[in-house]
């Protein structure tokens, strides 16, 4: 038995690290680090949720490739329930992303490759009715899923399952409408600040959460090193996540919501899930990529229940 379904894209990130600040056309650019990891907003959630300690299923499409097998010897290791992932018969190869951080900030390039071609009649309606959470990650990059979201964040509603969104960025840049009709039946809604103005369509960040919340029960807005925000209804809690040594902060926001939603369905306050969410996330930017930092629980427990400790909260909830 499944707790959460995840809904969504697998592939693996290659990153690039120590690469010059100026990446200038037609010369050998040199980087002094690399890591091939698991990627994929949808994947890392999916991870690192399960790591936590939630039985988790992953509902994607791979190509017949050996990089879709990588990613699912990745997932299955970390106890995921990949069997809901499915090859797809056409040549299409499994997405890629290859990361390239340099100066302050990263360029991301990605391969859609069989994440646009997952639909709906890939889905398993009856295994994600049998879990107790829905989450999709990446709304924009489900090209063929994206008309039926709605009809399938309604049906899990109708199951009596929760309900989380992460769209991450959109790469049109459109931010279309069509996603209103998926939060009607959104409990928890995970945008980054940037995300949340573009899907509002305004520059101040208080504004876009106010608005969200018109939209969504609870929302919670991600803030890179800053506090994040968390709102419901009138209500609203804002926490600084704990500083740390950077290695990168890919999947940042993934390891985010999954602390987040882990908290949530052990029915912690919503100010624990963001306290957890932070924890969780800060820790997932100290080693490479998206999952590096989630592949050793001993010691990821050890920084949960002492920077639990250190924020002065009281019954730190991990299991052993
Ligand atoms: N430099 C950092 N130090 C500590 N925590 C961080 C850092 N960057 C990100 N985080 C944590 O990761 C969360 C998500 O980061 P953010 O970059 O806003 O989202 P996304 O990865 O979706 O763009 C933040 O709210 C915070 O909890
Ligand atoms: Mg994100």
């Amino acid at each position: 038995m499944i707790e959460v379904c995840v809904v969504g894209e697998l592939n693996l990130d290659l990153i690039l690290y120590g690469l010059p600040r100026d990446l200038p056309l037609d010369r050998e650019l040199l980087a002094s680090g690399l890591a091939f990891t698991l990627g994929s907003s949808s994947a890392i959630f999916a991870h690192n949720l399960c790591v936590l300690g939630t039985q988790v299923g992953l509902i994607s499409k791979i190509g017949g490739d050996p990089l879709g097998k990588i990613a699912v010897e990745r997932l299955s290791a970390a106890g995921v329930d990949t069997s809901h992932v499915k090859q797809g018969v056409s040549k299409t190869y499994t997405g890629l992303t290859v990361v390239l951080p340099h100066a302050q900030d990263r360029h991301m390039l990605t391969y859609p490759g069989t994440m646009f071609e997952m639909q709906y009649s890939d889905i398993d309606m009856d295994y994600v009715r049998g879990a107790r959470h829905l989450h999709l990650g990446s709304f924009f990059l489900h090209r063929a899923l994206r008309p039926r979201i709605p009809d399938l964040f309604r049906q899990a509603k109708e199951a009596g399952l929760t309900t989380s969104l992460d769209t991450n960025d959109d790469p049109e840049d459109l931010w279309g409408k069509d996603l209103e009709a998926v939060l009607k039946y959104v409990d928890v809604f995970l945008p980054n600040e940037r995300e949340a103005k573009k899907i509002t369509r305004t520059t101040d960040p208080s504004q876009a959460i106010d608005r969200l919340a018109e939209l969504v029960k609870v929302v919670v807005m991600k803030r890179g090193s800053g506090s994040a925000i968390c709102r419901a209804g009138d209500e609203h809690w804002s926490l600084a996540p704990p500083s740390v040594n950077i290695a990168d902060d890919v999947g940042a926001g993934d390891t985010f919501d999954a602390g987040f939603i882990y908290s949530f369905l052990r029915g912690r306050s919503l100010e624990d899930c963001l306290a957890f969410a932070n924890i969780a996330a800060a820790y997932s930017v100290t080693k490479e990529g998206g999952t590096e930092a989630f592949r050793d629980r001993t010691e990821l427990l050890g920084f949960m229940r002492r920077q639990w400790a250190l924020m002065g909260r009281e019954t730190f909830f991990m299991n052993e």
